[in-house]
């Protein structure tokens, strides 16, 4: 396994789906991907829409992909009308679950502390969490990233300990870059995400901080994939439209570093 990471973090590169895919559709791209991604670089995750995790989980069985969700209830269970508990992930075969992505907190009204109760939620019933942060436009223009990532990171994290942090991923998206072609430098990608590896380990300590494993998501694809694996912080991706493609999400999950 070639990787940027230092020993202790495995790389993991995740797609995220999005709303995309009815089942016939999940059936045709895992079918095509599970070949394809035998050898990866990388530990596999696919987010998948709720109504796909259970054939997802089926065919991918006895395989390297892990199937994820792409969000989670902070209750057990009851009158959370259109929410999905994370008993019933598991139950259809999910072991990951996204939290927080951008298009949760711009179009659905999703806060650090909403993200916080999913998190621990999704935690408490064993799920490893991605937790998306990640500024917009505006705040990076107004020089304000570093301040917006360490509040997601804060409010995000509030009561979370050290050990609970091993089933936990980072994904730093900055916003504009989400399905804009347009990607971080490699390096703006690096320095964001060495500040934001800086933050963990002063929450949790150097130890914990250092195992975090956090990755790149924003218009991440198959030809920018090598340069930005082959940062010291980066360990991994989380991927919108090129994991809908099976040759190009095989190309990312086989990242040269
Ligand atoms: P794109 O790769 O389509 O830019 O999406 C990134 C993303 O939002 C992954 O969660």
């Amino acid at each position: 396994m070639s990787t940027a990471s230092t020993p202790t973090r495995t790389p993991v590169i995740a797609g995220n789906w999005k709303m995309n895919n009815t089942v016939k559709e999940t059936e045709t791209l895992l079918k095509e991907l599970i070949p394809l991604v035998e050898g990866a670089s990388a530990a596999v995750v696919v987010c998948v829409p709720f109504t796909d995790i259970k054939r997802a989980a089926q065919l991918t069985k006895r395989t390297n992909i892990a199937v994820g969700a792409q969000n989670v209830a902070w209750a057990d269970k009851g009158a959370f009308t259109g929410e999905i508990s994370a008993d019933m992930l598991k139950e259809a075969g999910a072991k990951y679950v996204i939290i927080g992505h951008s298009e949760r907190r711009q179009y659905f009204g999703e806060t650090d502390v909403t993200v916080n109760k999913r998190l621990k939620q999704a935690l408490s019933k064993g799920l490893t969490a991605i937790v998306c942060v990640g500024e917009t436009l505006l705040e990076r223009e107004g020089g304000i990233t570093e301040q917006v990532v360490k509040a997601q990171i804060e409010g995000g994290f509030k009561d979370i300990t050290a050990a609970q942090t091993k089933k936990v991923i980072v994904a730093y998206e900055p916003v504009w870059a989400i399905g804009t072609g347009k990607t971080a430098s490699a390096k703006d990608a690096q320095d964001t995400i060495a500040f934001i590896r800086g933050v963990l380990k002063k929450r949790f300590g150097a130890v914990s901080g250092e195992k975090l494993r956090i990755q790149y998501g924003g218009s991440m694809n198959a030809q920018n994939v090598d340069e930005l694996m082959a940062q010291p912080d980066i360990d991994g991706g989380l991927i919108g439209g090129a994991s809908l493609k099976a040759a190009d999400f095989a190309r990312i999950v086989k990242f040269k570093a």
